[in-house]
């Protein structure tokens, strides 16, 4: 069975893939979704003119590219570090229809795509692309980051990217004061996130989700 490509709620494509049987997107609208949990509760709520941004799942290159389209309209630099085990096949990410949607040139997406990995690439004066494929459990860098997108599969679906040691390092991956953002807010993850030291709030969630959380490393408090 391999990955399709489908119409979210709000316009825009996402893929299901059948294996994990989970959409990489909410049904409820992929845009909408990403704007919400990572745009408006990540990238904006940090008030720096320059961050260092990973992302847990590359996947579509959404929040990539979203990311990218605000580094342009608020004139704020970001190294922008991406993981990734099983990259999006071409034939895929060429039919998504994010760039139609967000007002932005076909081939932006496709410059996210087509840099090559574990490079990193200045794909404008405000942001630079570093892909790493490899899944998180193995990945290791020098980098400290302000903000992490933890956009993995779900808990109930992939349950070993969710547990205490993951999130440990994910801790240490941290600048003081940097935090995590999901669209999880499930019980079980936000006690898991306390045991390792992160400060958790829940935030309203994205159309057709309760909550969402951002944990914060907050050092200076403890
Ligand atoms: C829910 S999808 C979200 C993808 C992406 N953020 C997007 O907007 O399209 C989860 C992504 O995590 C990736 N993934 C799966 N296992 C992983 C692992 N062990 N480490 C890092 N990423 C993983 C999947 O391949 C998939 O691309």
């Amino acid at each position: 069975m391999s990955n399709r490509i489908v119409v979210t709620n709000d316009g825009s494509h996402s893929i299901f893939n059948p294996k994990i049987n989970e959409c990489y997107h909410s049904k409820h609208g992929a845009i909408v979704e990403a704007e919400h949990v990572f745009i408006k509760n990540g990238f904006s709520a940090v008030n720096k003119h320059k961050l260092n941004i990973l992302e847990v799942g590359f996947g579509t290159g959404l929040n990539a590219l979203l990311t990218y389209q605000k580094t342009m309209q608020k004139l704020i630099k970001v190294n922008y570090h991406a993981i990734e085990p099983c990259p999006v096949d071409e034939d895929y990410y060429m039919k998504l229809n994010f760039t139609d949607l967000i007002g932005l040139d076909k081939e932006k997406l496709l410059d996210l795509h087509n840099c090559t990995w574990e490079e990193r690439h200045r794909i404008s004066s405000y942001f630079t692309l570093t892909k790493n494929n490899t899944s998180l459990e193995k990945y290791k860098t020098n980098v400290n980051f302000d903000i992490i997108y933890f956009d993995a599969f779900s808990p109930d679906k992939q349950p070993e990217i969710w547990d205490e040691k993951i999130f440990k390092k994910l801790y240490g991956l941290l600048k003081d004061n940097g935090f995590l953002v999901t669209y999880c807010a499930k019980g079980v993850v936000k006690r898991t996130m306390k045991n390792v030291g992160f400060e958790v709030v829940v935030l309203d969630g994205p159309p057709g989700k309760r909550q969402m959380t951002r944990s914060n490393k907050s050092i200076s408090e403890r």
